[in-house]
């Protein structure tokens, strides 16, 4: 395994160009299973849940072949339903083949899923609305077993707006008889990248982006083309590692208009935020200030900037207050700050953050995906010298992070764990 290695103190300055979001290609690939000709998935990050996403289509059967940003998936000809333990324990959105088996196949098979330890991360609603479309479904040994002779259109009501479960749902009622109708559900982009991937494949959606998803089920679909929208997440950390070292950083290749209560809460903590035609650019011209912010579903706060806004107010001026909705655990990365020298509490799912002068570097453990990105900032503003073990999280979900980093200035290496 290996570790960065930060020395901080450098301003950040330069371009980065945003790779596709994570969050929208995994979801993509689960939905090419229902497709009986190729799909190209382009503008595609080269991350290690790619390739896990792509093993796990592989051992149904799919050809998957990964190039150049570009992702070609062709149908199985002999499907075996089934995520097994060791690829499922890997990553969350294994869970949304279990949708395309049972709408595309009418079986599945799916070890329990696995993902960033950052909470409970229930799967109740997933599997209640299944049952709810007809699918037989229960867990034994370990699996989710479902059966289905073929879904039925139904009338869903989401008791919270999970992403998850609204892509799983939405992917089910593609292949599924009749109309299904499918209230309070996610509106987060991503979900609009799926709705426009799945209507190229053929499929009937309306209201993609809006809490009432209407999906007319349909007996076959067929292979696409698509571009996968900017990650929000990636844009917002280059953004927050630019506020951090008081530094001047443009981003190109994500939408602003997904990210902007990001940008708005960036701004009231004194950073500077322009948006032109292809660019977004973040500089500092005064102090930071504390700000008070809760994650929410979009469009609120993202949990998964949550992280790396606690780098920024870090060493703002006064105390801030930021409550995490989202998950349970998120809050682990705090103790990881304090090692470097902030100053943070938390009661309940709240933090409180006392802005101080400076952070010192220290060893540190990314505790998930988020938590390594935010550490990563506080290292890069951090005196001397900062290490971040456990970086196969960050791997998981950033592109060349390091890289696109140094080519704004930073220094930062990956060297193994035990050097
Ligand atoms: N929940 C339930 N029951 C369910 C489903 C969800 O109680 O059946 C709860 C979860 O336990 C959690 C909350 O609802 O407390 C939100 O979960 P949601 O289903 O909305 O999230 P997810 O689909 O598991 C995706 C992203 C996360 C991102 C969240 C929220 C993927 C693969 N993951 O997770 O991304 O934080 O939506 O936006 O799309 C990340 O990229 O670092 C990451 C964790």
């Amino acid at each position: 395994m290996d570790k960065f290695v930060i020395e901080g103190g450098k301003r950040l300055e330069g371009a980065v160009r945003i790779g596709g979001a994570k969050n929208s290609v995994l979801k993509l690939m689960a939905a090419s299973i229902m497709a009986d000709s190729p799909c190209e998935i382009r503008n595609v990050p080269d991350i290690a849940d790619v390739h896990i996403m792509s093993d796990v289509l592989r051992n149904i059967g799919l050809g998957v072949t990964f190039a150049d940003g570009t992702l070609r998936i062709t149908p199985a000809t002999d499907p075996c339903l089934e995520v097994p333990y060791h690829l499922a324990k890997r990553i969350r959105a294994a869970v949304d083949v279990l949708g395309s088996l049972l709408t595309r196949y009418g079986k599945a098979r799916v070890a329990m899923p696995g993902g960033d330890n950052i909470g409970s991360r229930q799967i109740d609603m997933h599997m209640k609305g299944l049952v709810q479309m007809g699918a037989t479904l229960g867990v034994s040994h370990g699996y989710l077993e479902g059966e289905a002779t073929r879904l039925e259109g139904s009338h869903l009501s989401l008791d919270f707006a999970s992403v998850g479960t609204t892509e799983n749902l939405l992917i089910a009622a593609c292949m599924a008889s009749g109309r299904t109708v499918i209230e309070n559900v996610a509106k987060e982009p991503e979900i609009l990248d799926l709705a426009m991937f799945i209507t190229g494949m053929g499929g009937r959606i309306e209201g993609a982006g809006t809490s009432t998803l209407i999906v007319d089920g349909v007996d076959r679909l067929s292979g696409t083309d698509h571009d996968v929208i900017g990650d929000r997440i990636e844009a917002g950390t280059y953004l927050l590692a630019g506020a951090v070292t008081r530094g001047k950083v443009a981003i190109s290749g994500a939408e602003a208009s997904y990210i902007e209560i990001v940008m708005d809460k960036m701004r009231e903590a004194g950073c500077s935020v322009e948006v032109s035609a292809d660019e977004i650019t973040v500089t500092v011209p005064g102090e930071v200030n504390g700000v008070e912010l809760s994650t929410l579903p979009y469009p609120g706060f993202p949990t998964d900037l949550q992280p790396q806004m606690l780098a920024l107010l870090a060493c703002a001026r006064g105390t801030s207050f930021v409550t995490e909705n989202i998950f349970d655990n998120r809050f682990m990365v705090v103790d990881e700050f304090n090692r470097l020298g902030a100053d943070m509490k938390t009661r309940e799912h709240h933090a409180i953050v006392r802005g101080v002068a400076r952070l010192s570097g220290a060893p540190v453990t990314a505790t998930d995906l988020r938590a390594g990105a935010g550490l990563v900032l506080g290292g890069l503003v951090a005196d001397g010298t900062t290490e971040v073990y456990d970086i196969q999280h960050i791997d998981r979900g950033y592109e060349k992070f390091e890289q696109k980093l140094a080519s704004l200035g930073a220094r930062i290496k990956r060297v193994p764990a035990d050097a």
